[in-house]
C-alpha cells in the first residue's frame, strides 16, 4: 500500500521536474516555475493520496490564470484544472498592495478568493450538469485545483469550437445545442456563463455536440452584472454563428433565452 503511494508520489514529482526542463530549453510548454508551489504540489499529493489522480499527465493547456493537466483516473481519463495562484490578474493589485504593513495577510487573502473561484466553477459545473448541459462532470476540489471528467478520446482533448468547421446544417445543428444550453443554465441552472464564445465550447468529434466548459466566472441572475454578461455571450454566439448562416439579431437571441418556454 506504502509502496504504491510512495510510487506514484515519485511519478507526479519526476513529470513535474520533465516539465520544468521542457519549459527551460523550449517555449512549448510554458508551464510556468511557480504553477506547483509547494502548496499546490502538497495538495496534489493529497489527491494522489486520497486515490482521485493515479498518474499526471502532460499539460492540455497553459493560460493565463489556470493551466490544464491530463491525469488518469482509477477507472477513467481525467483532466485537472490548477488555478495560478500568482496569475496576472492579482499581480497589478499586488504590485500597489505588497509591502504595505496594512495589507500584510494580502498573501492569504489572495489564495482564499482563488480557492473560492475553485469552488465556485466546481459548483457552477454541477448545477450547469443538473440543468441537462453537456459539460465535464467535476469530481473534486482541493484548494486551487479542480479534478474533473476529461472530454476527448485517448489523451487526446476534443477541439474547441474555434478550430473546427462544418458544413451548414452541422453549424446550424451546432448552434441550436449552444443556444438551448444558453437558455437551460439561465432559467434552470438560474447562471449566466460570462466567457461563453468558440474558445469555451469544445465539439465531441463523434457526434459533433458542443460541450460547454470554463464556468468559474459564471454568475447567479441576481448579480449586478448578470445581464451585462448574457447580452455580451449573446453578441459573441451571434458573431460565430453568422458563418454558418444564422440571421436571428442578438435581440431574438435574448428573449429566446431568458423568456422561452419550449
Ligand atoms: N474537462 C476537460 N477535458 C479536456 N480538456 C479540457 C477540459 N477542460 C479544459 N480543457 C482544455 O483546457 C483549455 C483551458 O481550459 P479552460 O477554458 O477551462 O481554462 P481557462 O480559464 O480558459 O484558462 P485561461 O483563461 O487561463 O487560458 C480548454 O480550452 C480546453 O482545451
Ligand atoms: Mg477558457
Amino acid at each position: 500500500m506504502t509502496r504504491t503511494i510512495d510510487k506514484s508520489l515519485k511519478h507526479i514529482d519526476n513529470k513535474i521536474n520533465q516539465m520544468r526542463t521542457k519549459n527551460k530549453d523550449s517555449d512549448h510548454f510554458k508551464v510556468k516555475d511557480n504553477v506547483f508551489d509547494e502548496a499546490t504540489l502538497n495538495a496534489l499529493h493529497k489527491l494522489f493520496r486520497k486515490r482521485y489522480i493515479e498518474a499526471l499527465g502532460g499539460p492540455i493547456s497553459t493560460g493565463k490564470e489556470a493551466n490544464v493537466f491530463l491525469a488518469e483516473g482509477e477507472d477513467k481519463e481525467l483532466a485537472i484544472k490548477i488555478y495560478r495562484i500568482s496569475s496576472s490578474t492579482f499581480r497589478a493589485m499586488e504590485d500597489y498592495i505588497l509591502g504595505d504593513p496594512r495589507f500584510s495577510n494580502i498573501r492569504n487573502a489572495k489564495k482564499d478568493i482563488i480557492f473560492a473561484w475553485t469552488k465556485k466553477e466546481y459548483r457552477n459545473l454541477i448545477r450547469a450538469k443538473e440543468a441537462g448541459i453537456r459539460v465535464p462532470e467535476p469530481m473534486i476540489t482541493e484548494r486551487n485545483i479542480l479534478v474533473m471528467e476529461f472530454m476527448g478520446d485517448d489523451g487526446k482533448a476534443y477541439p474547441l469550437l474555434k478550430y473546427v468547421s462544418f458544413d451548414i446544417e452541422d453549424g446550424q445543428r451546432i448552434y441550436h445545442t449552444v443556444t438551448k444550453y444558453m437558455r437551460m443554465l439561465y432559467q434552470k441552472a438560474k447562471l449566466v456563463h460570462g466567457d461563453l464564445s468558440e474558445y469555451n465550447i469544445m465539439i465531441d468529434t463523434h457526434d459533433l455536440s458542443p460541450i460547454i466548459i470554463d464556468v468559474g466566472q459564471a454568475v447567479t441572475l441576481e448579480h449586478p452584472r448578470a445581464d451585462y454578461f448574457l447580452r455580451r455571450d449573446v453578441e459573441n454566439i451571434i458573431r460565430y454563428f453568422k458563418r454558418y448562416k444564422i440571421n436571428t439579431s442578438p435581440e431574438e437571441l435574448y428573449t429566446y433565452i431568458i423568456n422561452s418556454s419550449e
